[in-house]
């Protein structure tokens, strides 16, 4: 008795391999899988569907499509569950446990039989872990998206999760509406299942695994409750049976290459700021990584073409309508490596030699009539981020490219908590914003950057101050905001060292964050700094012992190549 393929990979050990085939296959005829078969490949499909998964609420039909389509293709598929991360609904912050469900991910693909994987996830953190995961198992994998909500309407007006969130958010902050009317907003802005209706995180990775060629082409923004998005999960069950006869690993499709045009794509989007950290992570486990020089080099040289909120004005809704991830390719085709393949083993110059039938210019602009000039997201650095700082310029407000002022430091997330609405803060427009200790060993780096405007500001119409942390921000967020600087305060970067009073510039044409304070100064402040006590036990402690910086990608030293 001998099988090599499907229920016969990876035989659990008794020491004698006749007989765990046969107990295998025993207990797997106990959920009534016929003998036939028994006898196919198998296709794994890592599902997540969780009830604190919003974004996730269409999953058991996308395993029935995927499942659908494996079946048809000749092959026995076999859903099985790993952790799933509901971005609003993990303490302290969903970026906690990314690296716990990539592990998850990575050990169950790896230890279960199977001779392909579709891994289904959608919010923000999902599709990065499962990435991550599938790159490090290098199994043949499909990623499928659960896809983008669609909009609600309030008053007239077009609502979506979560750009939308904030900008109510900031108008009852500010006294602009009252209580009653943000009760309304509340049950409007997530209306469908799926994931944020904006270019955020998980829109920005969706469109990114796409362009590695992790995604099937085309499939990154069709809607959460389109009857396509059913189709292209069915899609992705039969190529993923063709994966086995005709194998294209991962490491062949996450190469330099690939990510190099995932960030080109990244900043022609206006992406999220997270996806740098998880594109980084991603590449990272495939022993790729691309420097913040090039990074730089690769903005300047790559106009945001796309106008969605949070940086402009549509919805993920429009944006496949416009032509989605296939239309912003080919406008960027002559800065693209074309001989990248996906998961179907085609090349991205055989992919874009297929016609589109049309683009909404209005949603996806012509490379030489951008949304702006240069791309969405740059790198700092300076005496303040010596390791570096990620910044949105197409979400900031352009007159606060080139300024210095002064400091007003918060020391933690509860010292900002407690004070920044308080009337007594000595706080001025012109002042800058400063969190500690948000990063990853501080604050397992929540998406805390996006600090609010100071009440008593934002009653004086204030609605943009200059805001630095070693935090994250949501992806559908926007504002003139210094994040991921790094090395973070909590291991003594010198962020820690900055005081109320000092002068902090920032310069965009320069792509600096300085703190204009001695350097025999900042050494002084920092030599007695301590880092905050580690957890001792459990993944917290893991976490702790483990984590990266944000330029490494936060992920966890030892899963790295
Ligand atoms: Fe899941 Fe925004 S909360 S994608």
């Amino acid at each position: 008795m001998s099988q090599k393929h499907g229920f016969g990979r990876g035989l659990t050990n008794y020491g004698d391999a006749d007989f765990a085939l046969y107990l295998r296959r025993s207990f797997a005829r106990s959920m009534g899988i016929s003998n036939e078969l028994l006898g196919k490949p198998v296709v794994g499909i890592a599902m997540t569907p969780s009830g604190f998964n919003n974004c996730h609420r269409t999953m058991p039909e996308l395993v029935e499509a995927v499942s659908r389509g494996i079946l048809a293709a000749g092959a026995l598929p076999r859903p099985f569950p790993t952790i799933s991360l509901g971005e609003v609904f993990l303490n302290p912050t969903s970026m906690m446990f990314r690296n716990l469900m990539a592990m998850d991910t990575e050990e169950m693909v790896r230890a279960q039989p199977m001779d392909a994987v579709v891994l289904i996830g959608g919010c923000d953190k999902t599709v990065p872990a499962q990435l991550m995961g599938a790159v490090s198992a290098n199994l043949p994998a499909i990623q499928v998206v659960t896809g983008p909500m669609t909009t609600g309407r309030h008053r007239g007006e077009r609502l979506g999760a979560c750009t939308d969130c904030r900008r109510f958010w900031g108008k009852f902050r500010g006294g602009e509406i009252d209580v009653d009317e943000i009760d309304l907003v509340e049950g409007r802005l997530s209306v469908t299942a799926g994931t944020c209706a904006v270019m955020g995180t998980a829109s920005t990775m969706a469109c990114i695994s796409e362009v590695l060629g992790m995604s099937l082409p085309g499939t990154a923004a069709i809607p959460a409750v389109h009857a396509a998005r059913l189709v292209a999960a069915e899609e992705a069950g039969k190529a993923a049976v063709a994966l086995i006869s005709r194998p294209v690993l991962p490491s062949q499709v996450v190469t330099e290459k690939s990510v190099e045009n995932s960030f080109r794509v990244l900043m022609a989007l206006g992406g999220s700021t997270n996806a740098i950290i998880h594109l980084t992570a991603v590449a990272g486990r495939a022993g790729v990584r691309v420097s913040m020089d090039r990074l730089n080099e690769i903005s300047d040289e790559t106009p945001v073409l796309v106008d969605l909120k949070p940086v402009g004005e549509g919805y993920m809704e429009d944006f496949y309508a416009a032509g989605g991830v296939g239309a912003v390719l080919r406008e960027l085709r002559h800065l693209l490596h074309l001989d990248t393949i996906n998961v179907e083993g085609r090349t991205l110059e055989e992919r874009l030699a297929e016609p589109l039938d049309w683009i909404d210019r209005s949603v996806i602009r012509r490379f030489d009539d951008p949304v702006s000039a240069v791309g969405g997201l740059i790198a700092l650095k300076g005496s303040l981020a010596p390791g570096g700082a990620i910044f949105k310029r197409a979400a900031a407000t352009p007159e606060l490219f080139e300024v210095e002022g002064r400091a007003v430091v918060f020391t933690s997330l509860e010292d900002l908590s407690q004070r920044i609405d308080d009337p007594d803060l000595d706080v001025h427009p012109n002042d800058i914003l400063v969190l500690q200790n948000a990063g990853p060993h501080g604050a397992a780096i929540p998406e805390a950057g996006y600090l609010p405007i100071p009440k008593k500001l934002a009653r004086q119409g204030v609605k943009d101050m200059v805001r630095i942390s070693d935090a994250r921000m949501s992806g559908t967020a926007f504002g003139t905001i210094v994040l991921h600087v790094t090395p973070e305060a909590a291991i003594g970067g010198p962020l820690a060292a900055v005081r109320n009073g000092d002068r902090i510039r920032l310069s965009v044409a320069e792509k600096r964050i300085d703190l204009l304070v001695d350097a025999a100064e900042i050494e002084m402040r920092l030599a007695d700094h301590a880092p905050p006590p580690a957890p001792k036990r459990g993944y917290a402690a893991l976490y702790r012992r483990s984590v990266t910086q944000a330029s490494d990608g936060c992920d966890f030293d030892f899963l790295l190549p």
